[in-house]
């Protein structure tokens, strides 16, 4: 395993469309385990693998529950609404309103490219769709309500 490069807002490679995964191969494997590595490393709860310069579809999420891969996923359905702060790992430090389905089902592979579908509500459902977007060469702050604002961390209010 390795860490891999996070591509940040203004690299050609985030506003491109992924293609899908047909077969599971060593590559795509290490992938895998590369991204949560480096999503964990940089303490995200998503990352898709355009963010690493890959153009596959590809995503890692962990809202704390647990990582997550999804494989050409799809939002079967949503519903709802939440607006809440966002943050993506290839914009450090700034964050924005935006607006997501407060529940999203989900159907994608698994690494062992099976079907599974997914519920998610809340910060998932929001970590779906942000992670989905990239797939399509969509980033958060295209969606962004009111601007960009920095972020604050939590260490350093207490300091
Ligand atoms: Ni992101």
């Amino acid at each position: 395993m390795a860490l891999r490069k996070i591509r940040q807002l203004g690299d050609e490679v985030l506003s491109k469309k992924c293609r899908e995964v047909r077969e599971m191969t060593p590559r795509i494997r290490e992938l895998i385990e590369d991204m949560k590595e480096t999503m964990y490393e940089a303490n995200g709860v998503g990352l898709a693998a355009p963010q690493v310069g890959v153009l596959r579809r590809v995503v890692v999420i962990d809202v704390g529950e647990g990582p997550i891969v999804l494989i050409n996923p799809r939002i079967l359905e949503q519903s709802g609404e939440r607006t809440e702060d966002e943050g993506c790992l290839s914009l450090p430090g700034k964050a924005g309103q935006v607006t997501r389905p407060a529940y999203v089902k989900v159907e994608a592979c698994n690494e062992n490219m099976e079907k599974v579908i997914l519920e998610g509500e809340e910060l998932l459902a929001r970590a779906f769709c942000h992670e989905i977007d990239h797939l399509d060469g969509h980033m958060y702050v295209e969606k962004v309500e009111g601007g960009l604002h920095d972020v604050v961390y939590e260490e350093e209010e207490e300091a």
